[in-house]
């Protein structure tokens, strides 16, 4: 078993005295596909093999306890009183809430975790904390959500306490992922299609600034509000019930003069976003990953240009990969505003591209990046547990 298994798995027995579940709950990567899934745009993430590892078992009363390792931290709360607090705290207690919210009884349980997500790295650990938990409550309770629903319990969790108005692509990634295999996934429908992840000579790296984008969540919810308010402006003139129904920029345009600049910028990034996602995901079925690259690129520009949404040091870090000719595509990935780029990079070149580029970022921002190459995953699971 995974060495931060065993220490949950230790830990719950030194803390509780009995014998509980194991669950592995993964973060995420994307592909292409950024700030288009509460845009009813099409998506492409893939669960990756870092996660968060929970331990859980009832305890026969009323009282709830959580020990988070990571941050040697204890919560004792009783379902009766839970309420918004703070921090990793609001994730765990905001999904206990949906359960009571659908008319589950929620009895005392004792529960363990710690993970291996960098925390603000943009692999989305709270939808890995959010899923992990409503994995292992469905089963305790038996409340006999499918893996979509508790999906979709977990995104509203996260709209909830933490208040991050957040899309389903985190949470969707993190119950329906799959080894080796992307999800293209249709945020407006939830239809989803598996895909190989072939990538031939090339691999995933993502490095990270360790620019901590977790203070900035009124920032995502300020993005999600301009293109509310943008598509509200559309939908007055247009016959359209979503981003998607526009066919070109070109139709945009017109409208420019009616909306605040940055909420036009907005609408024409989303507009762009969900053509190149769907087109990516075509190139990428075809193996024609040096087209998916140069889109990579692009979406990074209007991540950066239009939806303002990266910073200096990301963007310091995708020019410095257009520079290696190993490096196919490049692009920040996430919520923005610090975490990781997501990279494709020839095998041969991994280690000169990681080296370079982190001398390079550490010269200038005095910070030293984090390089991980990335191995998919499937989504949230039980784990045997060995004695
Ligand atoms: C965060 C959110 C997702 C998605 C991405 C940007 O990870 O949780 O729903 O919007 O940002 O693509």
């Amino acid at each position: 078993m995974n060495p931060i298994a065993v220490s949950v798995l230790h830990s719950f027995r030194e803390n509780f005295h009995t014998e509980p579940a194991v669950y592995f709950s993964p973060g995420r990567i994307n592909l292409i596909g950024e700030h288009v899934d509460y845009n009813d745009g099409f998506v492409l993430p893939a669960a990756i093999d870092k996660g968060i590892y929970y331990a859980v078992a009832q305890n026969n009363s009323s009282d709830i306890h959580f020990y988070a390792m990571d941050f040697n931290e204890r919560l004792t709360i009783t379902a009766a009183t839970i309420k918004k607090i703070d921090n990793w705290k609001n994730y765990v207690l905001s999904v206990i809430n949906e359960f009571i919210l659908l008319g589950q009884e929620v009895k005392g349980f004792d529960c363990v975790f710690a993970g291996d997500i960098p925390r603000g790295s943009g692999m989305s650990s709270s939808a890995a904390v959010e899923g992990g938990l409503a994995f292992a409550l469905n089963e305790m309770l038996q409340a006999g959500l499918g893996r979509v629903e508790l999906a979709l319990l977990c995104q509203r969790a996260e709209h909830n306490f933490p208040q991050v108005n957040c899309g389903i692509m985190d949470q969707f990634a993190n119950m329906m992922g799959r080894q080796d295999e992307v999800i293209l996934l249709d945020c407006k429908t939830m239809q989803h299609q598996y895909f190989p992840l072939r990538l031939q000579g090339y691999k995933i790296v993502l490095i990270n600034s360790k620019v901590p984008h977790a203070l900035v969540t009124g920032e995502y919810n300020v993005r999600r509000q301009r293109c509310e308010e943008g598509l509200a402006i559309l939908k007055n003139h247009l016959n359209i019930h979503s981003f998607r129904d526009i066919n070109s920029v070109g139709d945009l345009a017109q409208f420019k003069l009616l909306m605040d600049e940055k909420v036009f910028n907005c609408c024409r990034y989303v507009v762009e976003e969900i053509t190149r996602a769907k087109k990516a995901a075509e190139l990428l079925q075809q193996d024609n990953i040096a087209e998916f690259g140069k889109l990579m690129y692009a979406t990074h520009e209007g991540l950066s240009k239009l939806y303002e949404v990266s910073c200096t040091e990301l963007d310091f870090l995708v020019e410095w990969a257009k520079k290696d000719s190993n490096v196919i595509g490049s692009r920040l990935m996430g919520g923005g505003f610090g975490g990781c780029t997501i990279n494709i990079v020839k095998k041969e070149g991994i280690d000169q591209f990681i080296t370079a580029s982190s001398e390079a970022y550490k010269q200038q921002f005095n910070i030293d990046p984090e390089a991980y190459v990335v191995s998919t995953a499937d989504g949230t699971r039980q784990l045997t547990v060995t004695p």
